[in-house]
């Protein structure tokens, strides 16, 4: 006899748990949380921890906010506040923005904890004991009017590598380089305007170089870390491991516990990983439970991949010298554009957490986040493609066939789950399908391929749609019976089915189609297996997914781009990740010798490189936008058609001065539209918006 799944069915059936221990990068308080926050790292951390929750496991999901660091001082100084004042504002937004989303911390705590302290202060004498930390004198930046040393982004000059101006102490946002403070032309103190003097300062090393064997066999021998991380991981350590400045000259931060260190604190890398352990140690203190003992079964770090290397290198290298278990694995999800341009905080091309959720459902966002892409690649989030598959596929496939599962049961089978008797051969396949889904989806969602686990169920739901069609329910109810109750009754499987497995994806959602189906809520994965009992009564249907307009969608698109009009210095045309205006960026990077010239892109293979059409084209039209100084629209001929592409080029280029010139321009990008007009490629340009001249070339050539 099949078992059943009953309101009291969910209890009782725990095996053996594991214990499993997840984080999510800690974001600086220093800003509210954008769209890319949420894909790259708590949307799927999320989804992890709900499945295994519904798994039986046992898991700890712990965040903090990162407190420390230049970015949040500088704030402060600029808005005349404390640093503290400015990290409480932007964690209970964080929190708000988190809680929004519906992501299931256990623990969301703050760097600025006092146990938090306790705890980086221990850890870092514990090193400094064991002598994985030295002293040594170096030279840095000083303000002679406000008295102080100007690490980081205390300090803006002109770039050494690029010309550009107000090139920060730790990074040219133009060239993308790393910088030393002292590598800055005619450096100016931010706070002041001063130039300042060079000043021999000492500072605290972590013996990263120590490492090297460890962490590369840590590496190499974790079967299941995701590609992306082990790749960029193995890419480094090839460059070899350099030791790593632990200190600054600053007030706001982790004192260095020291006598002699006075003045000096924790660089905010070297503390904010301890913030994973100190809000899990928050939680013990809370429940009596031991964190150990989940840290010590299974540890997962949710990142984004900009900080792959302070995690896979850096984090593990400081916990192997501490004497301590290494990560299990880490997960890093790649960044998100917006409409097809490099998101950018500065300039406002962001969609913020906290106004989408004003507007629409959350597990919109969580649905569209996770089904746009797999995470170990770059996405982009755009308007048209959000409404087109809320519409297409949360409705027009999902909804519809939930709804018409409610509905048809309540017309002809009084609300009650159908007799099922004598299966044709398409409800017999269409019964192995819907016992097969939920290992399918629950193996892909262990192997954190999220996105393929949701396209599954959009597939099974499509099939729904077939099945029901096929069957005519409509008909068969008037000629047939038996065949329109076998169809009900596996519709009504299904539905419940997916009632179970769309809990970790959009547990909002989920939630309502259980209370339709008139099952628990509190339903744990393998009871998806379970079969509704036959006179199971269902209640009545309401609306799960409303379409979004097409009117909706442009007047989304039009308020984005009057942000951007705003601002009008921007040229970067279709690619990239988000600005790292918002962090302490790049200190993956302070060990280089050979400053900036390895760390100007992250490395690509030549295969991702052929994937690239690039042609040769000429410019037939060229006209401005109409509101904007920078953006042309262009025809180019590229021989085997001609394509239109918006391009920033206007404030370097008159439109009459293009035409008839050759251009380089990348053929394949899925066509965007940039300031409402349809764009089809990318004319390849210098960041001062210099055209590359092809002049040898002809049109149509492919360059390789
Ligand atoms: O890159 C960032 O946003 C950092 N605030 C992440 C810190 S994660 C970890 F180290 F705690
Ligand atoms: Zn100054």
């Amino acid at each position: 006899m099949k078992k059943e799944l009953t309101n009291n069915n969910s209890s009782n059936r725990r095996k053996e748990m594991s214990k499993i221990f997840i984080s999510c990068a800690l974001p600086y308080a220093n800003g509210p949380c954008h769209l890319g926050h949420l894909r790259s790292t708590y949307i799927p951390a999320d989804i992890y921890a709900r499945y295994n929750r519904m798994k039986g496991n046992d898991v700890l999901l712990v965040c903090a906010t990162d407190e420390h660091g230049t970015p949040i001082a500088v704030k402060a100084d600029k808005e005349g506040k404390k640093p503290i004042e400015i990290a409480k504002r932007y964690h209970d937004m964080i929190a708000k923005d988190l809680e929004s989303c519906d992501i299931s911390l256990d623990s969301f705590t703050r760097t600025t904890d006092k146990i938090h302290y306790k705890i980086a202060q221990d850890f870092f004498l514990d090193l400094y004991g064991k002598n994985l930390i030295y002293e040594k004198e170096i030279k840095q930046l000083y303000c002679e009017n406000c008295e102080k040393f100007l690490p980081d982004r205390y300090v803006e000059g002109i770039c050494p590598h690029c010309d550009s101006e107000r090139a920060r102490g730790d990074h040219c946002e133009s060239c993308g380089r790393h910088l030393e403070p002292t590598d800055l032309i005619n450096p100016k103190c931010l706070t002041c305007g001063h130039t300042p003097i060079i000043k021999e300062s000492k500072h605290y090393f972590f013996r990263l170089s120590n490492f090297q064997k460890s962490i590369e066999e840590y590496i190499n021998s974790n079967n299941s870390m995701p590609a992306n991380v082990k790749n960029y991981a193995k890419n480094w350590l090839k460059e070899g491991l350099n030791d790593w400045i632990l200190s600054r000259d600053m007030s706001w931060g982790i004192p260095i516990p020291l006598e002699g260190a006075e003045g000096k604190i924790l660089y905010v890398w070297g503390e904010a990983f301890l913030g994973y352990i100190s809000s899990a140690a928050q939680w013990s203190r809370k429940t009596g439970e031991k964190w150990e003992d989940y840290w010590n079964d299974t540890a997962l770090h949710f990142i984004g991949k900009d900080i792959i290397y302070h995690h896979a290198l850096f984090w593990t290298s400081l916990l192997e010298g501490y004497g301590c278990r290494l990560p299990t694995n880490i997960i890093a999800g790649e960044y998100l554009s917006l409409e097809g341009r490099k998101m950018s905080t500065s300039q406002n091309w962001v969609i913020w957490v906290a106004d989408f959720v004003k507007k629409y459902d959350s597990d919109l966002l969580r649905y569209y986040l996770t089904i746009n892409a797999p995470l170990n690649k770059d996405t982009d989030f755009s308007w048209d493609d959000f409404g087109r598959r809320i519409n297409d596929e949360l409705a027009d496939v999902l909804g519809n066939f939930l709804h018409r599962t409610f509905t048809f049961t309540k017309k002809f089978f009084n609300s009650k789950v159908p007799e099922y008797k004598n299966p044709n051969d398409d409800d017999r396949a269409f019964e192995v399908d819907i016992e097969e889904i939920p290992n399918t989806v629950g193996q892909l969602i262990e192997e954190f391929k999220f996105r393929e686990g949701l396209v599954e169920i959009i597939k099974i739901a499509k099939k729904g749609n077939k099945y029901f069609n096929d069957q005519e329910p409509w008909k068969a109810v008037k000629e047939d019976e038996e065949r329109a109750a076998n169809c009900l009754y596996l519709s009504n499987q299904l539905a419940k089915t997916l009632a179970i497995l769309l809990k970790p994806y959009i547990p909002n959602k989920a939630e309502k189609i259980a209370n339709i189906m008139n099952i628990p809520t509190d339903t744990e994965w393998n009871d998806s297996k379970l079969y509704l009992e036959v006179g199971h009564e269902i209640n009545k249907a309401k609306p799960l997914f409303k379409k979004i307009e097409e009117e909706t969608l442009e007047k989304e698109k039009e308020d984005l781009y009057k942000n951007l009009e705003d601002e009008e210095n921007t040229d970067d045309n279709n690619k990239g990740n988000i600005d790292t205006n918002n962090d302490e960026n790049n200190g993956k990077n302070n060990n280089k010798n050979d400053k900036g010239v390895e760390n100007m892109s992250d490395q690509i293979t030549i295969d991702d490189f052929a994937k690239m059409d690039i042609r040769i084209g000429q410019i037939l039209e060229a006209e401005k936008i109409e509101g904007s100084n920078k953006l042309l629209k262009l025809k180019v001929d590229v021989k085997e058609k001609e394509i239109q592409v918006v391009a920033g080029i206007g404030t370097r280029y008159s439109p009459e001065e293009l035409i008839e010139r050759k251009v380089v321009v990348l053929v394949n990008l899925p066509p965007a539209k940039l300031f409402g007009v349809k764009s089809e490629g990318m004319i390849l340009a210098t960041d001062s918006a210099a055209l590359l001249t092809p002049d040898e070339s002809e049109v149509g050539e492919r360059i390789r």
